[in-house]
């Protein structure tokens, strides 16, 4: 003790890791960072009890697809482990390059750049093409890694209330009408389950010149033909100018994608240090996301089952009176209102056997302390039922 006070003394930042009250509380509670013993598809095992996980973004199920799992295996024995190397030096390998013209054909684009994470490519696809001096008009509730990349840029950011296409005309008017103007927007809102209102938006950005970028890493693989995502579902293709996304929800790998005109591709892999500096995606992961790119146009019982999962589920919060914040989309959210309301709820779905995630202010606005659950193509009918008796137990506690 002693010896810790007098480190913390010498060190200001030692002392800050070791005083944190939030990682305190994080490790007193230990709601996060649950390390499961095993998975099959939706099933898992975690401290020796099977349950059933509810907060996996494995949309459609692929994750254990035999094809998928064959193609990752195929590329590690043929291309190795990594590349070691970022792609503008001598990390490029042809499986880099075969997936992103099969993804920008998918999404309708001419090009496409593909990172180790969707983290990257979304934070990248503001921080690179936005800079001092212009103005981001940002939906308030977008994902961390889109309010890094406009903190990098340097740009002035205006938030506009969340999916609100007459907040952000009012906004964008008070805005210097010289400025080059982006907007940032989500196509599916990961914890609210929200689409865009993306006719309306990408309207009024048309109209101010905007630039505009939307991550789609929770439409990509949900939404639209086959998959194609939120713009695809309006048919809005020539609207936006940027879709980035993840390749570790639907597509059940992980990194991420950056999909636009030839030129704006280009100009990114000259500029971006996210996509200069960091090493390029492994054989293993471009290999399970192309496979299951594949599956996504070649077996259209997932995306069907999807959605007749997401319905019965919805239907089933519903019915028992839960506040699902208008939830459209597989991404449903719980919302309780409080991290009081929030904690016992979670532990009593752990008790019953289903595995769920909270997320509580200021990850979500106030008032909106939630549990973020997702519904899979996987779900089984015997799964939604046990999860329906789950939540109808875990209401008695609140
Ligand atoms: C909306 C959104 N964008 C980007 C990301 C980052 O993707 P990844 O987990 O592949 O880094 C996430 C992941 O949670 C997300 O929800």
């Amino acid at each position: 003790m002693a010896i810790t006070l007098f480190l913390n003394k010498k060190k200001p930042i030692l002392g800050r890791c070791t005083d944190d009250y939030s990682t305190k509380m994080r490790l007193r509670y230990a709601p996060f960072y649950h390390a499961m013993d095993a998975q099959k598809g939706t099933t898992i095992r975690l401290d020796g009890r099977e349950m059933i996980m509810l907060s996996s973004n494995d949309y459609l199920g692929l994750s254990f697809h035999p094809k998928v799992v064959e193609a990752g295996r195929a590329a590690l024995v043929k291309w190795g482990t990594s590349t070691t190397g970022a792609r503008p030096s001598n990390g490029s390998r042809t499986y880099h390059l075969e997936l992103e013209q099969k993804m920008a054909a998918f999404l309708g684009r001419e090009a496409c750049h593909i990172h180790a994470a969707g983290y990257l490519s979304c934070l990248a696809s503001v921080a690179a093409f936005a800079q001092k001096g212009d103005v981001i008009l940002a939906d308030k509730n977008v994902h961390s890694c889109l309010w890094d990349g406009i903190r990098l840029s340097n740009a002035t950011v205006e938030r506009f209330s969340h999916n609100n296409p007459d907040d952000l005309r009012e906004v964008i008017a008070t805005a210097n009408p010289q400025a080059p103007k982006m907007l940032v927007i989500e196509g599916v809102y990961s914890m609210e389950g929200h689409i865009a209102r993306l006719p309306e938006l990408a309207e009024i950005a048309e109209e101010h010149g905007c630039f505009t970028v939307l991550d789609d890493a929770h439409g990509f693989g949900v939404l639209g033909r086959q998959g194609r995502g939120t713009v695809d579902h309006f048919g809005l293709n020539d609207n936006v100018d940027v879709i980035c996304g993840s390749l570790s929800k639907s597509l059940a790998s992980t990194g991420g994608f950056i999909a636009a005109s030839r030129d704006v591709i280009e100009f990114l892999r000259t500029h971006s240090k996210q996509t200069i500096f960091s090493a390029a995606i492994s054989p293993s992961q471009a290999a399970c996301a192309q496979a299951s790119l594949e599956i996504m146009q070649s077996e259209p019982d997932h995306l069907e089952k999807l959605w007749s999962n997401t319905k019965k589920y919805r239907a089933m919060l519903k019915g028992l009176g839960f506040d699902i914040w208008d939830s459209e989309t597989p991404a449903v959210p719980i919302v309780l209102g409080s991290k009081e309301r929030v904690y016992p709820f979670w532990k009593a779905l752990i008790e019953k056997g289903i595995f769920t995630v909270m997320a509580t202010s200021p990850a979500v606005p106030a008032g909106k302390d939630l549990i973020r659950t997702a519904v899979s193509a996987m779900h089984t009918d015997e799964q939604l039922e046990k999860i329906a008796a789950a939540m109808a137990y875990a209401a008695k506690k609140l």
